[in-house]
């Protein structure tokens, strides 16, 4: 009998404790965020949140208001949906709110990749010095020159055919921006003769369409890899495209190229200095590809695809690139030798184009920011009201839900409007909440330490790109009445959205002028 009572016992216990951990019995208190566990202990809201994040989102802030905590899949996590509050967050000194904690955690299992204590430090100042000033004036000239390589067969193509030619919008504009980028920043095939030129660079076009098809597999499998819900076969092929990419980025590989960008050689030489192993530098280099060629390909994707649509948007940016284009004394002649030079010089005087990338973004870009609740804190509501969020927690700002969709901010969120954030008389253009001034209108880089630090250089990639097809192409849909492709759901939480589905497009080249 005393037996059986031991181990009843010991069992309650057991699953007393299970409970527990699992937070079975956590109660709100006083001063706290509303608590919501849902009904299944562990995962709480994971499902809802994973399968429909803004569905998800919108019921809970329906029930609990503009702050709540959520548990999802045994963390807590307490969501931030009142912009007027982002401010809070962003500038919470990193002693109590922490993004590393999480971000290394998410690296280690979709890259491989153990961070040190130096590794976010080390990505910012190299990111400083050659993506920003005149570090970047380099880096957006070899991005240049680049998508010219990759266009060059586009051009001569187009040339031979006179004609249209088609083809599957978001395919070309993610193939080509990243093939470039690649370029730009890995390097390309050296050709130490001179004849050897025209070989390297036929090198450089075929290996670069296949490590493309390769970061498209990973690409696809990344969102559900990050939440661990890969099948098996699924994991085994991202292992091996893992190893593919760890070996074709490996310091040895892109090392016995010429022209890797100062970022990537700068990074490289600090970890190697703070004592980072070359098979995990090896790793780091797969991690930069990934943050630095998932975003702008799809989001140059949009921009093209909007400017398609409207075509009053389209009518403004062409008028603004001619003009610049024209402006800086250059004749492109279609097909001709010279290629378009775009200097910094131009890229400042395109206050529309701006715009229109703004506006792409506050569409396209729905990152997740998310930060360890490092030590208990109060957090302070712009409206006054105060709540206390509990050490180990999580916190999360979406700011697509919160601000880049709210109707109030962003009068009709769901239409594209090239001049949305065009100033009108040389003022920066104000945006508005309940009678107040928001400061983070839009929030495509994420904030605060975690800013992107490529944003820069991610903007003039995409602006090149749609300079060098605005000048050279007349460009349609296939099927002008065709809608822009709805949003995949799947990748809410990760950087630039992509389409469900491609569009097809045509373009042909520009008649000479005369
Ligand atoms: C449209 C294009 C891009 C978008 C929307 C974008 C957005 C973001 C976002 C939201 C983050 C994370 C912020 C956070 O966790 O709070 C991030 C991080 C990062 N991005 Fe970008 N990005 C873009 C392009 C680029 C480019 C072109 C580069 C480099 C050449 C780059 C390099 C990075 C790096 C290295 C990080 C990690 C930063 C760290 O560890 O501190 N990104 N980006
Ligand atoms: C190689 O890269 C440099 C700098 O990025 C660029 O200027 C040059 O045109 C490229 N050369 C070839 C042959 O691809
Ligand atoms: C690219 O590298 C080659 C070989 O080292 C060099 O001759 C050339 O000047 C470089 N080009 C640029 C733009 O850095
Ligand atoms: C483009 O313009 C810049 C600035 O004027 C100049 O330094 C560069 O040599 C030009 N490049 C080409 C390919 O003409
Ligand atoms: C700029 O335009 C806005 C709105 O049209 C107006 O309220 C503001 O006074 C103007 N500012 C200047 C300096 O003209």
């Amino acid at each position: 009998m005393e037996v059986w009572q031991t181990v009843l016992c010991a069992l309650l216990a057991c699953v007393a404790g299970g409970l527990y951990l699992a937070g079975a019995f956590r109660r709100r208190k006083a001063n706290e965020p509303p608590l919501d566990k849902g009904l299944i202990p562990w995962l709480g809201h994971g499902l809802h949140f994973r399968n429909n994040g803004i569905s998800f989102f919108q019921t809970m802030q329906q029930k609990h208001g503009d702050i709540f905590t959520a548990l999802i899949a045994g963390y807590y996590f307490t969501f931030l949906m009142d912009p007027l509050s982002f401010g809070a967050v962003v500038k919470e000194a990193r002693a109590k709110l922490d993004f590393i904690e999480f971000a290394e955690e998410l690296v280690l299992k979709v890259f491989g990749f153990q961070p040190t204590a130096d590794t976010h430090k080390i990505i910012e100042t190299s990111s400083t010095k050659h993506l920003k000033g005149n570090g970047l004036v380099v880096m957006t000239q070899a991005m240049l020159e680049s998508i010219h390589k990759v266009m060059h067969d586009h051009l001569h193509s187009a040339q031979e055919s006179k004609g249209w030619k088609e083809e599957g919008l978001f395919h070309f504009s993610y193939n080509s921006v990243f093939r470039a980028g690649y370029f730009a920043l890995y390097g390309n095939e050296s050709s130490s003769a001179e004849n050897d030129q025209g070989k390297a660079t036929k090198s450089d076009l075929d290996s670069s369409e296949a490590i493309f098809k390769e970061f498209r597999k990973y690409d696809k499998l990344f969102p559900r890899l990050s939440y661990s819900m890969l099948s098996f076969a699924e994991k085994r092929e991202v292992e091996s495209l893992k190893k593919y990419f760890w070996d074709i980025l490996s310091i040895e590989n892109v090392y016995r190229k010429d022209n890797i960008s100062l970022w990537i050689t700068d990074q490289q030489q600090q970890l190697a200095e703070s004592g980072v192993p070359e098979h995990m530098r090896n790793r780091f280099m797969f991690l930069l590809l990934w943050a630095a060629q998932g975003n702008t390909g799809p989001a140059s994707f949009w921009l093209l695809a909007y400017l398609m649509k409207y075509p009053d948007a389209m009518a403004a940016v062409k008028e603004e690139v001619d003009r610049v284009v024209r402006e800086s004394g250059q004749e492109i002649k279609p097909g001709g030798q010279e290629p378009l030079n775009v200097t910094k010089e131009m890229l400042s005087k395109t206050p529309v184009m701006d715009s229109a990338v703004e506006e792409t973004l506050r569409l396209a870009a729905a990152p997740l920011l998310i930060r360890a609740v490092v030590d208990d804190l109060v957090l302070k509501m712009h409206d006054g009201r105060e709540y206390v969020l509990r050490k180990g927690d999580r916190l999360g700002i979406f700011p697509y839900l919160s601000a880049h969709m709210d109707p109030e901010i962003h009068p009709e969120p769901h239409i594209f409007k090239y001049d949305r954030f065009l100033s009108q008389n040389g003022t920066k253009k104000e945006f508005y909440k309940n009678g107040e001034k928001v400061k983070y209108y839009t929030m495509p880089w994420g904030a605060g330490t975690s800013i992107c630090p490529g944003r820069f250089f991610a903007v003039n990639e995409i602006k090149l790109f749609a300079f060098v097809m605005l000048t050279y192409f007349d460009l349609e849909l296939v099927n002008k009445d065709e809608e822009i492709p709805p949003i995949n759901k799947d990748r809410y939480g990760f950087g630039v959205m992509q389409p469900m589905h491609d569009i097809q497009f045509r373009y042909r080249l520009l008649p000479t002028e005369t």
